[in-house]
């Protein structure tokens, strides 16, 4: 391991450098052009649902000025631009058939994907960053199996109108946030507190994941097909106590293997049934699981893409100061783990991002190297990391500058976390800065600010960071530089 050191390191030729975003954080123009109502749209007008009662409505107006953002994008020497685009702009009333398309909506994407292509960036498409049709949620939402099969239609239109510009597609972006946050915390949109819900809507949307890997497969063999998928790194306190390897048992599955072991091994964790049935929650999974639906879910992929924000340290003991990451809204929320009542996060004293979520880039190391040794190095899967940042609350100057050198750090640490993995052999090809805009953080609205770009909300000036400028050398250099050269005084932390 050198993830301690200060020295440049230099990537492997061709590793991909990009900046993601998601169409609800970003597009705003929630009304344009045809675009209907998102569950995200009716969620944010929830008293108390979202801080500050932020909606989508503007955001960063990217649908307006994704030219600019595009040029942005350039100047920063990106490769590549993860996007999504937004079901409810493209199929608004969710209907079926080809009535059901609204032209208008297909074109914007037509056009990103173009001006993109005219500036040598490759479009990274997600299907699906958690803003279904609200027309869609009348009838369940994901919680009816109903929902996979128009996910695929949906899917379709969109592949046939992009499929002559663009050859990587990601199914879904974090399934974990889309049920389980969703359905059963209530802490996201659709804003249930159901776990029978959650289960069959994370189900659904594996099943719609698997359908639509089918189907492009089909029409487009060459492409790079995959999903991103959101991972902690649970350990116990102590790990020689039989309960606190429970607890990081228990999270582990419902997080991470919840998702990978029917996507890559076929089947769903053997220990998920009995600690779902202890929880009085027997054969609610078993029921939606139809004959057929693991070979669907696990038809083969080419990526998978890994979101790493922090891991977590558990017990059912009680520690002082817990750690808690989630937005203080007002609406009541629960726990989003079915069957893991009592299981508690211990702070371990790392530093924190303005959010309350733990720097610890090592725990990348580690999910790195236990995805390709267990999951995707035998599958020949390749891994890309789509998403990883931090959120600080920045103070930018009267320029609107931002000296962000605690972001910047966070960045130069997590590659070295990567480089660590790519030295034992792990097969990373890429990695996604989250995010290219400060944007629309889900309930936190915009009090959080991820962006490598700073966005002043009332004016739309975008002002590049101190870490913007940073990243645009690392992907021009494929290489991040010595840490003295860019932060002298952090090199000084670690020399001690
Ligand atoms: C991930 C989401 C992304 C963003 C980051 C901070 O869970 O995929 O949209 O909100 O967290």
């Amino acid at each position: 391991m050198n993830s301690n050191t200060t020295d440049r390191v230099q990537f492997p030729d061709g590793f991909l450098w990009g900046a993601a975003t998601a169409a609800f954080q970003v597009e705003g123009a929630s009304r344009s052009d045809g675009r209907k109502d998102s569950v995200w749209d009716t969620f944010a007008r929830v008293p108390g649902a979202v801080l500050g009662g932020d909606t989508g409505e503007i955001a960063c107006d990217q649908y307006n000025r994704y030219r600019d953002d595009v040029a942005l994008m350039k100047s920063l020497n990106l490769d590549a631009y993860r996007f999504s685009i937004s079901w409810a702009r493209v199929r608004p009333d969710a209907a079926k058939g080809p009535a059901g398309v609204n032209q208008l909506g297909v074109d914007y994407y037509s056009r990103l994907v173009d001006e993109l292509l005219a500036n040598d960036i490759l479009p990274w498409v997600t299907l699906f960053h958690w803003d279904h049709p609200a027309a869609l949620e009348e009838t369940g939402g994901w919680a009816n199996r109903d929902a996979a099969y128009r996910f695929t239609e949906y899917a379709l239109t969109m592949h046939e109108a992009l499929a002559d510009r663009v050859s990587v597609w990601t199914t879904l972006n974090e399934p974990w946030c889309s049920s389980f946050l969703s359905y059963g915390a209530g802490v996201h949109a659709p804003g249930k507190l159901s776990y029978p819900d959650a289960l069959a809507a994370a189900h659904h949307q594996m099943l719609g994941h698997g359908l639509v890997v089918q189907e492009l497969r089909k029409r487009q063999p060459e492409a790079n097909l995959g999903i991103t998928l959101n991972f902690t790194v649970a350990d116990p306190v102590d790990p020689s106590d039989p309960q606190d390897v429970d607890a990081a048992r228990r999270i582990d599955c419902q997080m991470n293997r919840v998702f990978t072991d029917p996507l890559l091994l076929g089947e769903y964790p053997r220990d998920l049934f009995p600690d779902l049935a202890e929880a009085g929650l027997g054969g609610v999974l078993e029921s939606v699981i139809e004959d057929g639906d693991l070979g669907i879910i696990s038809t083969p992929i080419d990526t998978l893409g890994v979101n790493y924000y922090h891991g977590e340290e558990v017990s059912y003991r009680e520690y002082p100061g817990a750690v808690d990451g989630s937005a203080p809204v007002a609406r009541t929320t629960q726990a989003p783990y079915p069957a893991a009542e009592g299981v508690k996060v211990r702070n371990r004293g790392l530093p924190m991002t303005d959010q309350n979520w733990e720097i610890q880039p090592e725990g990348l190391t580690r999910l790195l190297t236990r995805l390709h040794n267990d999951y995707t190095g035998p599958r020949n899967v390749a891994l890309y990391v789509t998403e990883n940042g931090c959120a600080f609350d920045d103070v930018p100057d009267a320029s609107g500058y931002v000296d962000d050198q605690n972001r910047l750090s966070f960045y130069d640490a997590h590659l070295r976390a990567i480089k660590d993995a790519l030295d034992a052999g792990v097969d990373v090809r890429g990695y996604f800065a989250w995010s290219l805009l400060d944007n629309y953080e889900w309930a936190w609205g915009y009090s959080k600010r991820f962006g490598i770009v700073g966005v002043d909300f009332e004016t739309q000036q975008r002002t590049v960071k101190a870490s913007g400028h940073w990243y645009g050398q690392v992907a021009k250099e494929n290489a991040v530089p010595a840490l003295r050269e860019t932060h002298p005084e952090a090199a000084m932390e670690v020399n001690g």
